[in-house]
């Protein structure tokens, strides 16, 4: 049975770029193989952030997850800081991993030159070798995320190869499972339609999140950036020269499981195609809002199935663990 395994980091509040990239997917996966999904609140501590605030954010992350349908009693959903696998094995694949072939990782690049490499973590330049452990642990053969996490996934088959190669067979190497483009693999950000969208999106304007109200979303669609009308053909899908519209097709195609090609066909004006993107949004996100409402009533519901989401998770990385600490030669507990 195909074994699949993802994460997300515990930034509160789901976004749409989230859901179409990788959690939709999750949610499909759950029928066709044996599915972890991992709240991933240390890599949270790769950046600056107030304490309080981290467990409120993973527990809604959590909760968010359950409501956009993943089911407890068909995967595997827990916090990574509750299985001690992932840290233990993290640093035998720190042992396995270079200083070049992690400088080149261009998330750390990227966030290392927003604040100075000098005083950047120690755990954001490790980041993706701790992300590695999460995949490599669960034997995933399948790891469903969007587009952005490619070169981490890269690493992750690099570092599973070199290990098997220099310790014998240990490790299963993963298949990154993003999806084709046009599929919602890369969604953009509605103002800055060349950045990706984030929490982390300089423009909140820019990113939809699942708990904004259909009078929310109809204005942040409204207001998306689009580019200059250039006549008859001006709804077309070209991401390279009309990366606004692009977007909008982009999101709208993914909704209706389209290819955005297609969706163009439907459109001349610009109006149109934001109202029934508004319009498709909405009914998407109403559902989970309903379902998030109903988990957020049962706070307890939502901590039992991370206690035995860990349970679960545990005994699978245990083993996993003594096998490779096994390969390179630690002696294990008798
Ligand atoms: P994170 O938390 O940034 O994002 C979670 C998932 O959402 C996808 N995603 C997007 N997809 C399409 N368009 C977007 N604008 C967009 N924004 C986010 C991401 O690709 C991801 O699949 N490093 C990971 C978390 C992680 C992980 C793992 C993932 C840690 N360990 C092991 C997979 C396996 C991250 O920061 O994702």
């Amino acid at each position: 049975m195909t074994r699949v395994f993802s994460g997300i980091q515990p930034t509160g509040d789901l976004h749409l770029g989230n859901l179409l990239g990788a959690v939709r997917w999750w949610v499909e996966d759950q029928r066709q193989g044996e599915t972890f999904y991992c709240v991933v609140d240390l890599h949270a501590l790769t950046e600056p952030g107030d304490p309080a605030e981290l467990r409120p954010a993973t527990l809604t992350m959590a909760t968010w997850l359950l409501a956009a349908g993943l089911d407890p009693d068909g995967c595997t959903l827990f916090l990574q800081s509750q299985v001690p696998a992932h840290t233990q094995l993290t640093w035998l694949l720190e042992c396995t991993a270079s200083m070049g072939e992690l400088r080149r990782m261009t998330q750390f690049k990227d966030k290392a030159a927003r604040h100075g490499e000098e005083s950047a973590r120690v755990g954001l330049f490790t980041y993706p070798v701790l992300m590695a452990a999460d995949i490599l642990l669960y034997d995933a053969d399948q790891v469903p995320v969007g587009d952005d996490q490619r070169q981490h996934l890269e690493l992750t088959r690099e570092l599973a190869r070199r290990f098997n190669a220099r310790y014998g067979p240990t490790f299963v190497v993963p298949e990154a499972a993003i999806r084709p483009p046009g599929r919602g693999n890369r969604i953009m950000d509605l103002q800055e339609p060349n950045d990706k969208m984030s929490k982390s999106s300089v423009s909140p304007q820019g990113t939809i999140y699942l708990l904004d109200d259909p009078v929310t979303i109809e204005r942040k669609v409204k207001r998306a950036v689009t580019d200059p009308d250039d006549g008859p053909d001006a709804v077309r899908y070209d991401p390279v020269t009309k990366p606004g519209v692009s977007n909008l097709l982009e999101i709208l195609a993914s909704v209706q499981g389209r290819r955005p090609q297609d969706v163009a066909g439907d459109y001349t004006r610009y109006g149109p195609l934001k109202a029934d993107l508004a319009a498709a949004v909405i009914s998407l996100v109403e559902p989970i809002q309903a379902a998030y409402l109903k988990w957020t009533q049962d706070p307890g519901a939502v901590s039992s199935v991370l206690r035995a989401g860990a349970e679960r998770a545990d005994q699978v990385a245990r083993v996993t663990l003594a096998r490779a600490s096994d390969a390179v030669g630690l002696v294990l507990p008798s």
